[in-house]
Formats: C-alpha cells, structure tokens, sequence
C-alpha cells in the first residue's frame, strides 16, 4: 500500500509506488496528483490541489494512466479548472482523472458515412449538434467502419459506431503532455486576423503562428488578449486564465456570453472553451492548465478548425514550475527557474502550427502567450527564453501606456518574423494595396523615430519642411491608426477594409500636406491645420 512520506506545500512525498510510472496519475486520499519523479518505489507527486489536511500515512493509489484531458462536445462554451474538470457542475466530476469521468447528458449524434466504409484514422464519422458554434465532429481511428448508430441522442461515453473491432464514442481522452498527432505541417502563410490595426497591419500573426506579448505591470496585456479572444477570425478560441486576476476572468466570461459573433449570429462564448486558473486557485493546476489549452486547441485543429490558444500569462506558469522545482530540491539555474525553463518553452510553442490531420483536412493552432516581467525587465529568463521561440513579438511600452496609447504595442521593440509574407498574402486576396500600405506606413514611423530623437535634442525650428511633415505624419498615424481603444463601440475590432481605408487617408492627408510644402507654405502653418476629419474617421463605422 503505498502512503504519503513528506507534504512540502503542493511537493508530496510517497513511498510503496514500486508498479507506477513517470507521468502516472495517483490519488492522494482525494487529491489529483502526477508522479514528476521516480527512484525505486519512491515518488515524488506535483499535487493539484490545496494540500492542507494530508497527513504522512496517507493512503496513495497509482490510478494506471497519466494525465488526461477528457475531448468532447461539453466543451465548447464550457469553464473549466486546469485539469478540465468543469467548473460549473462540479459534482459529478469528483474523480481525478478527467478520463474516468462520466457526464449524463444526451448528445444529437448524426452519421456521416455509413457501415462498410473503410476511413483513415482521425476521419470524421459523424457530427454532433447543438454542441457550440461550430459541429463538433466525431473521430474515429482507422479501419473499416463496421457499425454506426443511426441519428439520435446518446450520452456522450455510449459508442455510437465500431471501427474494425474498436468502440468509438463522442470522447476523446489524451495525455495533455503530449502533442495530438497529425500527418505534416504546413508552410503556407495565412493572416489570423485580430481586428486591431497595429497587429493586423504592422505586425500580423499568421495562422498555425505563435506569439508572445511580454508587457510590464498594467500596459494592457489582458485587454488586448481579451480583445483577439472576442475579435480574431478562428473557428475556435481556448482561453486560459493563468495565475491573473478572477473577476478579469469573470468580466471576459460574462462579455463573450453577451457579444454575438459576427460569423456565426450565436454567442462569442460557443465558440470558446475557458479554463481558470486563477490567482486563487491551487498553484500546480496552473502548471497543467497550458497543456489542458494547447490540447483541447489541438483537438479541434484535428476536426478542421482554426484554433487559437491565449495563455495569460505564461509567466505564472513558469512561476508554478519554479516554486515547485525550489520544494523539490533541483539546482536552480536563472533567478531560481528549473534548468529546464527553455526547453519547456519551446515544448510548448511548438505545438502550434497550420497541419494537415490525420484525417486529411487542415486546421491550426496558433499561440498567444502573455508575460509578464518582474518590474518590466525585458532582460529576465522567461521574456528572453520566450523571444527565441516564437515567431511574432508583441512588446507593449510603458511610456506609450503611460501616455494612454492603447493597445501599447511599440512598433519598434516589437516584431513579427511572417510580415511581409502576410502582407503579400493580402496583397493576393483581393487587397492590392495592402503591401504598399503597410510598406509607407512603417517607413514614416522608423523615419520619424530618428526624426524624434534628434529634435528632442535641438527642437523642430530648424527642420525643413519635408521633416517636419513627417514628423506630423508620425502624430497623425498614431492617433488616427495605431490607437485603438477597447472601449469605443465603433474602433474595438477593425476589420481590414477599414483600416486599410484609414491608413489610406492618412497617407493622402500626408501626401496633400507634402504638396503645399513643396509650394512654399511653411511648415508652420501645416502643422496648426484641421486634422480632425481623420479622428472622427476613426468613430465612424
Ligand atoms: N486597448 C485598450 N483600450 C482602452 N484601455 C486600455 C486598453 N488596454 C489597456 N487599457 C487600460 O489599461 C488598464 C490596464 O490594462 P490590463 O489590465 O490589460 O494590463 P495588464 O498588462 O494585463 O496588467 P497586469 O500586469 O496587472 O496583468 C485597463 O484597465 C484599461 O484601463
Ligand atoms: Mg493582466
């Protein structure tokens, strides 16, 4: 029998686990927890909730498997904890491993193919109505279909079809550790679109894509991150509240249940699977609850779907990696994170990107991951760590949040490796001209950056005309475009068209100014000219 030796906060010690593995789940009279180190029959458990009340002596069952998400049609519109147990009707959840659990609930199954057909592994066999704001779509491993229910409601565990001699059900369970399989990765390079300006025009995200938003205390990490969760163009969005604020999370909730998708007519919430992990809640469960996000994403990228995952912020995770890590005794490396914080990270990351499934379909998943720096010190171990791995930078400024610039991206501390491919992209489909847009656009604001500096030391008097346009260009680009406020009714979201259209209007109100220059009127009186068509552009739908 095995029992608790030592209880180090979530670190619990346990002797007699001579049959288990690395990975397994084990029960602690009651408490989930992962075996994350082994030596003899002596384990060591990262344990997932509060640990007050266990007691050395405690009764240990190794539970045979390791930790499991449970995928199913209960997930879209759901809120759930970072083991993906629901957070709402919490009773009938009670057993640790999600894949043991049992919900009583009917699903509307419908066949897609019939009895005979011989499919590939991760075909869909039938689709699941009512389930959330795309069909969620039963997968079946490979082999010949040899029976399949007809249309009806079933509850979510029953097989509706047998493949070869397999049972298949609405459910899906699959070790979050590990990385859902598919059959390649893509390289084509298509926008994600968030409907914020300075993202979508200047440092555009591209589907399957990963980036990071390291940001220091109060620039507006969570409100742009709330703002892609409601706005951006995926089929479906996984947020996760990770060691931040509840009623943040309480306030996104309640929003996205009340905001209509564009797309769809029904809630931006059925669309959207939550898991919270709040500052309050057990600190391990944070650990596990990116890897819950990035598989319940990667469960519906295998249905076919764009899937975005928000983790907000990673740096609570490697916080919960690092407390563990001192309990247990490892050698610590950078400012007492674990040796192997890059490497996680990376892991991490890299389970995003544009596939080709099993099944033979495309889909995405694509990650958005915020951090928050200690004091705003872009220099600490998770920022850079981060920075290595990701494929587009979203750096927000503490002077442009300071000056009330939102959403606070700089322009020049960040970046996105896929810019001029996915301007291209646009520059195909329809939007001719996006790149020369975007290609002005960034030229005037790097050139007024060097501008800047120079007229902080010796004042703008002594410019010539041409310099002091684009010193104006510069004001007018960044109140007219750059600025976006998550509050205004109008400019929250911006589809393409529109900021392409506004962009445009700028750079005709530049281009007009340029001329009177060049006529001979002094910079001087340019610059106290009416701009302020080009705000009320901005309010106007
Ligand atoms: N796009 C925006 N539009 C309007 N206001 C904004 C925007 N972004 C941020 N703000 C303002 O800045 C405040 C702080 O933003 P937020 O909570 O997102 O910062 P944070 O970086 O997540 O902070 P923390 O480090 O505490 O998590 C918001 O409450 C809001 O008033
Ligand atoms: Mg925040």
């Amino acid at each position: 029998m095995a029992a608790v030796t030592r209880v180090n906060g979530p670190l619990v010690e346990v002797d007699g686990l001579g049959e288990a593995a690395m990975f397994e789940v084990v029960d602690i009279s009651g408490i989930p927890g992962e075996i994350v180190s082994l030596s003899g029959g002596h384990a060591t458990v990262q344990a997932y909730e509060y640990t007050g009340g266990i007691v050395p002596g405690a009764n240990v069952t190794a539970l045979g498997e390791p930790l499991s998400a449970r995928l199913g049609p209960h997930l879209l519109g759901g809120i759930f904890d970072g083991l993906l147990r629901p957070l709402d009707g919490a009773g009938m959840w009670l057993d640790p491993v999600a894949g043991r659990t049992r919900d009583d609930r009917t699903w509307h199954f419908r066949p897609l193919l019939d009895a005979g057909s011989p499919i590939a592994a991760g075909t869909p066999i039938g689709t699941v109505d009512g389930s959330g704001a795309v069909a969620y779509l039963v997968l079946a491993p490979g082999g010949t279909v040899t029976t399949i229910r007809p249309e009806g409601d079933y509850p979510a565990d029953t097989p509706v079809a047998t493949v070869g001699d397999r049972d298949v059900t609405m459910v899906w369970h699959w070790p979050v550790r590990r990385a859902l399989p598919y059959r390649e990765r893509l390289d084509d390079k298509v926008p994600l679109i968030t409907g914020q300006r300075v993202i979508d025009l200047l440092l555009p995200l591209r589907r399957g894509g990963t980036v990071a938003v390291p940001g220091g205390f109060g620039t507006g990490k969570t409100v742009l991150l709330q703002q892609i969760a409601k706005w951006c163009d995926a089929d479906v969005v996984v947020y996760i509240g990770c060691g931040e604020r509840g009623n943040e999370m309480a306030d996104v909730v309640a929003e996205l249940a009340e905001l209509t998708d564009p797309r769809t007519g029904g809630r931006l919430l059925e669309r959207t699977v939550v898991i919270a992990n709040t500052s309050n809640m057990p600190m391990m469960a944070r650990e596990a609850s990116v890897y819950t996000g990035v598989t319940v994403a990667e469960h519906f990228r295998d249905m076919g779907y764009d899937t975005v995952v928000i983790a907000d912020s990673t740096s609570r995770w490697a916080e919960a990696r690092r407390e563990f890590a001192s309990r247990s005794g490892a050698l610590p490396a950078e400012e007492g994170y674990p040796a192997d914080l890059a490497s996680a990270i990376a892991a991490f990351y890299e389970r995003a990107g544009l596939v080709t499934t099993l099944g033979g379909g495309t889909g995405s998943v694509t990650i958005i991951g915020a951090v928050s720096p200690p004091g705003g010190d872009l220099t600490e171990p998770v920022t850079t760590h981060t920075q290595r791995f990701v494929r587009a930078l979203w750096s927000l400024d503490r002077e442009l949040a300071y000056a009330r610039h939102y959403p606070a991206v700089s322009w020049t501390g960040s970046f996105s490796r896929d810019g001029d491919a996915l301007a291209a992209w646009h520059t195909r489909n329809g939007r001719r001209d996006w790149a020369p847009l975007r290609a002005r656009v960034a030229g005037l604001l790097a050139e007024a950056d060097r501008l800047s500096a120079l007229a902080e030391l010796v004042g703008t008097a002594t410019f010539p005309a041409h310099e002091r346009v684009v010193l104006l260009a510069d004001r007018l680009l960044r109140e007219g475009l750059l600025q976006q406020s998550a509050l205004s009714a109008v400019d929250a979201y911006c589809a393409p068209e529109r900021t392409a259209a506004l962009a445009g209007l700028i750079l005709d109100t530049v281009d007009d100014c340029l001329q009177l220059t060049e006529q001979g009127l002094p910079a001087a009186e340019i610059e106290t000219r009416d701009f302020s068509h080009i705000l009320r552009a901005k309010e106007t739908p």
